[in-house]
């Protein structure tokens, strides 16, 4: 509806620039109206932008809710996102000399944190020569620098004009960062976590307090965008294990426009950016012959239930680290939790630890009640059980669970990935007792 307004007041007022001016000359030797029909007619600007309506970028409210935000906005909003990429700004971490603590270098500036994701967000060039062209420059095609790993890995996917960067520098994990209080600020040491897994990460009988760096929450986690290292084979908690670590196929001559952009199919493909229920592009010429349907086995069901059924298995382990109580959120009601029915569990990748706000319904002691609890909230979190103690293998394998559930493909988009991960975190777990 938003596009659809805006669309009207496009037609109304380009309409009225070709009356009343004469727009910009000298374009290619056509005048203005012409050179606006290029881009403003039903089969182009038009089409894609009714196809946009359908799309998460148009319709999601997230823009809206963190607007104002230098840390969210620069995957949130229009302004930041073309402020990260036209400063480059970098993806590490700064320690300040004076407090002691880290902070995050990957903000915008409070003057950019506005605007809806648009056409503009991703086409930097348009209205600029007024042709055709000014749909092809992206305003990322640069490698993108893992902001999770502050700036350590770098993810760059060069097929396909290297349209997946530009996809890649919002759809990527955030950090997970330690405690400003107990703790620096600094990202977690992930290496530390697969090279050590039977050290304790949090010890549950000193809770909220040095040496424990990470005081474990509700959200505890990476974030939701981890498509973007899923599919690049990069960043998740590389344990030792039976299965090596290697990237399907699709990582090196895939990209995410040539599966979630091709022909539109039902509410899928094109602007919608959708890929459910799209096969359209798995059978385009120059990959899969055979076609793939939705009752395929090889390449469709029974990778879907594999992968599906590690996360399963993964979850069980986890969730013995809490003994008879599950330490996993589970949320059914698939409007309040996108990757409903990926897990039997419905696991959504949060930990069911209580907080009054964001999870008033948690069975799991928060170490950390906040000052501004009431009296009542503070008594209902000390009558719940005291939150267990963290492995290194346990952390590890959460962020593992929360990168290959929140990639939503069930490893369509790198089954060798996301099974590696997977099996050698249930591998961890195993060694470690649970
Ligand atoms: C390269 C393709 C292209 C050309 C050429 C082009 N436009 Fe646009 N224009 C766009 C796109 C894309 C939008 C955004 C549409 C939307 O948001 O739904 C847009 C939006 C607009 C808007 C709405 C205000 C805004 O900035 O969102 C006006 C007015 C407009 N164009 C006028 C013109 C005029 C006048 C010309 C010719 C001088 C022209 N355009 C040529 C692609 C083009
Ligand atoms: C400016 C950052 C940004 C860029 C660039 C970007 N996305 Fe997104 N994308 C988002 C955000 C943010 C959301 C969720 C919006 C919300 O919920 O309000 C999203 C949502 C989506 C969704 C819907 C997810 C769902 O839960 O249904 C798909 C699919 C998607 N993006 C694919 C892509 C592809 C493919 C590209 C590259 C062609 C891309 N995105 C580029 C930020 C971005
Ligand atoms: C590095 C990019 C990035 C940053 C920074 C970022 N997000 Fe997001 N966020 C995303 C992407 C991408 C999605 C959509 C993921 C999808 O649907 O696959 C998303 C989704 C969301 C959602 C919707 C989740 C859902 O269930 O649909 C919320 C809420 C959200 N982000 C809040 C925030 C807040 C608050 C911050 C700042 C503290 C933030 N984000 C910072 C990339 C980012
Ligand atoms: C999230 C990023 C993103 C947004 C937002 C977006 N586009 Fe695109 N657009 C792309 C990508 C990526 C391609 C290339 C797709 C491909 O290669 O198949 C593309 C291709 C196009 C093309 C074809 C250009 C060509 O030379 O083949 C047109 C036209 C277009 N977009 C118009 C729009 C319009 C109009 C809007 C707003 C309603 C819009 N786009 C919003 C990412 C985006
Ligand atoms: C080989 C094809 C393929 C490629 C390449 C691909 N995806 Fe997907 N993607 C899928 C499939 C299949 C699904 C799951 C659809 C379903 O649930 O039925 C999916 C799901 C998603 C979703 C959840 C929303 C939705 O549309 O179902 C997001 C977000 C997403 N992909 C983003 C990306 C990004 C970002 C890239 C590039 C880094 C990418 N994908 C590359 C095939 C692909």
């Amino acid at each position: 509806m938003k596009n659809l307004i805006r669309l009207l007041s496009l037609l109304t007022v380009s309409g009225f620039i070709l009356t009343s001016c004469e727009g910009p000359r000298g374009l290619s030797g056509k005048d203005a109206n012409e050179t606006c029909k290029e881009c403003h007619s039903p089969t182009v600007v038009d089409q894609k932008a009714v196809e946009f309506e359908f799309s998460k970028h148009s319709y999601g409210v997230v823009a809206e809710e963190e607007a104002g935000n230098t840390g969210c906005t620069p995957c949130h909003t229009s302004d930041a996102f073309k402020y990260v990429c036209a400063n480059n700004i970098p993806a590490t971490f700064t320690l300040n000399s004076t407090t002691g603590k880290y902070s995050n270098n990957y903000v915008s500036i409070p003057s950019k944190t506005l605007g809806a994701l648009t056409c503009f967000t991703c086409h930097s060039s348009l209205h600029t020569t007024y042709t055709a062209d000014d749909f092809k420059p992206f305003t990322n095609t640069a490698p993108v620098a893992m902001t999770m790993w502050k700036g350590a890995k770098t993810i760059n996917l060069t097929q396909d004009g290297a349209s997946s960067n530009l996809c890649i520098k919002c759809h990527q994990p955030r950090p997970l960062t330690t405690s400003t209080s107990t703790s620096n600020g600094d990202v977690v040491d992930y290496d530390a976590l697969a090279a050590s897994p039977t050290t304790v990460f949090y010890d549950s009988s000193v809770g909220n307090a040095a040496p424990n760096k990470v005081i474990p929450s509700y959200r505890t986690h990476v974030h939701y965008g981890t498509v973007g290292a899923v599919f690049a084979g990069q960043g998740g908690i590389q344990f030792a294990g039976s299965v090596a670590y290697a990237n399907s196929i699709h990582t090196t001559v895939a990209s995410c426009a040539e599966c979630h952009m091709s022909e539109i199919t039902g509410k899928a493909g094109g602007h919608t950016f959708a890929a459910k229920g799209n096969f359209t592009s798995c059978n385009t010429t120059g990959c899969h012959t055979a076609p793939i349907t939705a009752t395929s086995t090889t390449y469709w069901l029974t990778t879907r239930n594999e992968i599906k059924t590690l996360l399963n298995t993964l979850a069980t382990k986890i969730n013995a680290v809490g003994g008879a109580t599950a330490i996993l959120h589970s949320e059914p009601d698939a409007t309040a939790n996108v990757w409903a029915g990926l897990t039997t569990g419905n696991f959504d990748g949060y930990i069911n630890m209580y907080d009054p706000s964001t999870n008033p319904g948690g069975v799991w002691r928060n170490p950390a009640p906040a000052g501004s609890w009431t009296t009542a909230q503070k008594a209902a979190n000390s009558a719940f059980p005291l939150f267990p103690t963290l492995l290194n293998a346990t952390m590890g394998s959460m962020i593992n669970f929360q990168m290959c559930l929140r990639e939503f493909s069930l490893g369509i988009h790198n089954y060798k990935y996301s099974k590696a991960l997977l099996q050698n975190s249930i591998e961890a777990m195993t060694a470690a007792g649970y």
